[in-house]
């Protein structure tokens, strides 16, 4: 496995390649199961497959978040060398941001709902480095976690919007035997914090039955699982949507594709989740 840290030794290290498609996952280390499942995928479709390890400073908002952001870059190595991976990137920030780095992609309104509003200026973060990302590995094809749903969606519209060449590819997200959906962020909860954590896959589970049920009222579904979350003590709701699948506005009735999703915090955690309802 090639370990690369500027985006010259990349271009050095992928010229030899000649079978295609290249698949790339980026990811911003610690990495678990979640994140494997798109390695797997990857390395089951593609004959070359790179991944990225860079925890990108421009889309954390709140600095503290960004200096906790856990990290085990040894142990990441191995799991990708493992998993047989056969190029890593990992860029320092002067190599991403080097100085008078002055350019940014701006998304639209799909990135300006749920995170968006939470989160301001977290996706333009996101489309910079994964477009620079896209640029450096020359990917064919990339795989994200339906996890992040919203980012997924993002990342599809800078992908139509720009003409750029690679095939966005959604893998469903992985979760722990209790529905706690796997994240770095699930390291820094305390024991009850962690039991109290499932409740999020619990009030998108309502969701989707309620919806399977028959129930077409937007406001009924969003009530019932901001009722599943009160009653959680150490729940605080950021949000909780049932919006429209395509361009995440919030419904009134639930009468196309559409996705549940919620952002909680637990103790000091924050949480996000999502599921599709039929
Ligand atoms: P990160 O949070 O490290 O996630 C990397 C990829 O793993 C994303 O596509 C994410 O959706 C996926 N992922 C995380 N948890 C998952 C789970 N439980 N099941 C399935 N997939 C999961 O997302 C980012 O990094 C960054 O925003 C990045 C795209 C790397 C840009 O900096």
């Amino acid at each position: 496995m090639e370990i690369c840290t500027t985006i010259s030794e990349v271009r050095q290290a992928l010229k030899g390649v000649e079978h295609p498609p290249v698949g790339a996952v980026l990811t911003m280390g610690a990495l678990h199961d979640g994140h494997l499942a798109l390695v797997r995928r990857a390395r089951e479709e593609c004959s070359t497959v790179v991944a990225s390890i860079y925890v990108n400073p421009t889309q954390f908002g709140d600095q503290t978040d960004l200096a906790a952001y856990p990290s085990g870059i040894q142990e990441d190595l191995r799991v990708l060398r493992e998993e047989g991976v056969d190029l890593v990137f990992m860029p320092t920030d002067s190599e991403m941001y080097p100085p008078g780095f002055d350019t940014w992609v701006e998304p639209g309104k799909v990135a300006e709902q749920l995170e968006g509003v939470h989160r301001p200026g977290h996706f333009r973060g996101v489309c910079t480095v994964v477009l620079k990302l896209f640029n450096t590995l020359r990917p064919d094809r990339s795989y994200f976690g339906q996890k992040d749903a919203q980012q997924i969606m993002v990342i599809r519209h800078m992908v139509e919007d720009l003409a750029l060449s690679v095939d966005i590819i959604a893998v469903p997200t992985v979760r722990e035997r209790d529905g706690l959906a796997l994240s770095s962020r699930n390291t820094h909860l305390s024991y009850a914090e962690r039991q109290a954590a499932p409740v999020l896959y619990r009030a998108l589970c309502l969701a989707r039955e309620l919806s399977l049920r028959g129930q077409r009222d937007a406001d009924t579904v969003r009530e019932a699982m901001r009722e599943c979350l009160v009653g959680e003590a150490l729940a605080s709701i950021d949000y909780v949507s049932v919006a429209d699948a395509e361009t995440l506005e919030e419904l009134t009735g639930i009468d196309r594709p559409a996705l549940a999703s919620l952002a909680v915090t637990i103790g000091e955690t924050r949480l996000i989740d999502n599921v599709l309802l039929a």
